[in-house]
């Protein structure tokens, strides 16, 4: 169901009018820097807008402008980004800010077509920083905004499918506030992320409620859909905190793939029911070391995109050989108050949490007492 142009016209306005009594404050909010802008659309995409801000706190003020995020370690980078997820973006991040700073003086470019050759940049990063950056025509189409135009407009078409994409982009494109499209951008997100949820919305705080095809048909709960999905598969794996002399292993992940560049105890993808024996052996094939003493020491679950992670965790004392694997580009052995420095995946950063807690593991691990981490 479109609207009439009428219809169109009420409905941004009032649109707007509810932003600007109602919109949150956040630190992007503040600021006109288009280095900062750019910032927290690479970490919202994906992520709940609490979860970001003190991220973009500690990042911004440890990598002011876009000269410095150029110039910084990739390491460092994802040290930072530790624990937000989506790891591609900080790399893509940083491969920006070093295209930015090569090839366009530092300026961020201030056109969507510019904007969207950059590492990173998709049609909704591009329209979003061109948006509330630079003032430019461009609509938005991220989960909020695409569960919005699905209710507004009753559609009932499968989301996941590229033609309804296509047909929302439009709608968002015929929507856009043309003399505010930065706010209007966002004030669409906000009313997805504030009122229009996908459970329990709360319709009458909606200031487009009377336009809503879907609140008119009693139908908000049922919209958008999708294809059904498949389940998501659960693979199970093996990890040993391996001690030697007091240090424990740790490994880095080849940059190029998941979680590329962040560091991770020793690992391997068993069958469900493999036992410390089988951990043993494939941790001796895969990495070309002989350990013993495997001691049961937690199991962790992680839910990926595509799978989710059974890991179970071992202690272990190593015995011979020096670790190579074909999935590390690196390998450490860290004393206990170095285990803090290093970027690591969600997964192995629950297990450096559960040491930390843990004192009888570090005395069997013979390593100095670790302390709680600041945060
Ligand atoms: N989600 C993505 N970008 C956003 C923004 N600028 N404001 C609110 N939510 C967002």
């Amino acid at each position: 169901m479109s609207w009439s142009g009428n219809e169109r016209g009420s409905a941004k306005r009032k649109l707007i009018a509810w932003y600007d009594r109602n919109k949150r404050d956040m630190p992007w909010r503040r600021t006109s820097d288009p280095y900062r802008i750019l910032l927290s659309e690479f970490m919202l995409q994906q992520t709940q807008v609490d979860t970001v801000i003190p991220y973009f706190e500690r990042f911004t003020e440890r990598f002011p402008d876009v000269e410095q995020l150029a110039s910084a370690n990739l390491d460092d980078v994802l040290k930072l980004w530790e624990g937000l997820g989506y790891y591609t973006r900080a790399r893509n991040l940083h491969k920006a800010a070093d295209a930015i700073v090569h090839d366009h003086n530092g300026k961020v470019p201030d056109t969507y077509e510019d904007l969207l050759e950059l590492p990173g940049f998709g049609p909704y990063t591009s329209a979003a920083v061109a948006s509330i950056a630079f003032d430019k025509p461009h609509a938005v189409l991220d989960g909020n905004v695409i569960r919005v135009l699905s209710r507004l407009h009753g559609i009932n078409d499968p989301i996941d499918k590229p033609k309804t994409k296509a047909a929302l982009q439009g709608l968002a494109d015929e929507f856009l506030n043309a003399s505010r499209p930065g706010d209007h951008n966002q004030a669409v997100m906000e009313l997805g992320a504030t009122v229009c949820r996908p459970r329990n919305p709360t319709c009458d705080c909606c200031p487009v409620e009377s336009l809503c095809h879907a609140h008119m048909n009693g139908i908000v709960d049922q919209l958008p859909t999708r294809t059904k999905r498949k389940a998501r598969p659960t693979r199970t794996y093996g990890t040993v905190i391996i001690n030697h002399g007091g240090h424990v292993l740790i490994s880095k992940r080849r940059e190029e793939g998941l979680l590329g560049g962040l560091w991770e105890f020793a690992n391997s993808e068993v069958s469900s029911n493999d036992g410390a024996k089988a951990v043993q052996a494939s941790i001796a094939s895969e990495y070309g070391i002989e350990i013993d003493s495997l001691v049961p020491f937690r199991t962790v679950k992680h839910a990926y995109t595509h799978f989710t992670a059974q890991v179970r965790a071992y202690t272990a004392e190593w015995v011979t050989g020096t670790p190579e694997s074909s999935a590390h580009s690196s390998h450490e052995w860290v004393s206990a108050k170095d285990l803090e420095s290093f970027a690591y995946s969600r997964i192995a950063r629950k297990l450096v949490d559960a040491l930390i807690k843990d004192e009888d593991a570090q005395t069997s691990l013979k390593l100095d007492a670790i302390k709680e981490r600041p945060r």
